[in-house]
């Protein structure tokens, strides 16, 4: 049903700004016009965020914070942006989108969603110039095209820096160059226009091109072998 891509949501949801306000603001002051208050353990269905395809687009329509880009769905760009900057770490806001490649992506859920995952919600996604597809989507057992839990990997990052691995922050480094950061950055096949790449970011294109399982090897090698 929503055709907009980020962009699109973004503006859209800073209409919506005002009522989400009250839902992120659970820990921050308290919200003054929130209508119902039913008891904590009473509800536990936070009104969700409306996530789909169509929430995601261009990469490179977010906002840039070193190597990833960062969103919000919220109206809190800044105050993502400002998390993801702060060499003390922080909360993200309820909202907040991160990525580093086009096909992984972090959403920061609603209190309650999950607490082993800090409320993010985990994305895995095909990305082709029609659009996106959603492969999973989850909390603790979603699993990237290489066969790794994107939980396992980003929960060692220290505690203050709300699960983002960064390259200084606890975690397992993973074996992606700067390059072909940028190269897969770049060639988002969602963005309208193009943007060209080094001789350096084509090799790297190439290599993990070469790398990559194909979108349906996945569920084809944990079928039976005929
Ligand atoms: C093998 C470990 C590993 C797995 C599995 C993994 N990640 Fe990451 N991820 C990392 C590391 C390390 C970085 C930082 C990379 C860098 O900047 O060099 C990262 C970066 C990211 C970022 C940018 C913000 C940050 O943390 O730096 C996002 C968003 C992300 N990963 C999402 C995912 C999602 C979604 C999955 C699962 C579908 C996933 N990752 C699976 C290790 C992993």
């Amino acid at each position: 049903m929503r055709k907009q891509g980020l962009i699109g949501a973004r503006w859209r949801a800073a209409a919506l700004a005002g009522a989400l306000t009250a839902l992120a603001g659970c820990s921050g002051p308290a919200p003054a016009a929130k209508t119902e208050a039913p008891p904590a353990a009473a509800t536990a269905q936070p009104t969700a965020l409306s996530i789909s395809a169509a929430t995601f687009g261009c990469i490179r329509d977010m906002t840039p914070v070193g190597r990833f880009y960062v969103g919000s769905l919220t109206g809190q760009l800044d105050a993502a942006v400002a998390v993801a900057q702060s060499k003390d770490g922080g909360v993200f806001p309820a909202g907040s989108i991160v990525q580093l490649v086009p096909g992984e992506v972090m959403v920061k859920r609603e209190a309650g969603f999950n607490a082993q995952t800090k409320d993010w919600e985990f994305f895995e996604l095909d990305v082709a110039p029609t659009g996106t597809t959603i492969r999973k989507r989850g909390h603790v057992d979603v699993v990237n095209r290489f066969g790794g839990n994107c939980l396992t990997c980003h929960e060692k990052a220290e505690a203050k820096f709300d699960m983002i691995c960064s390259t200084d922050h606890g975690c397992d480094p993973i074996p992606l160059t700067d390059d072909m950061i940028r190269a897969l950055q770049k060639t988002d096949p969602r963005c309208p226009t193009a943007v060209e790449l080094t001789k350096a970011e084509k090799e790297a294109l190439e290599f993990i091109r070469a790398a990559t399982p194909p979108a349906d090897d996945a569920a084809k090698a944990t079928g039976s072998p005929s």
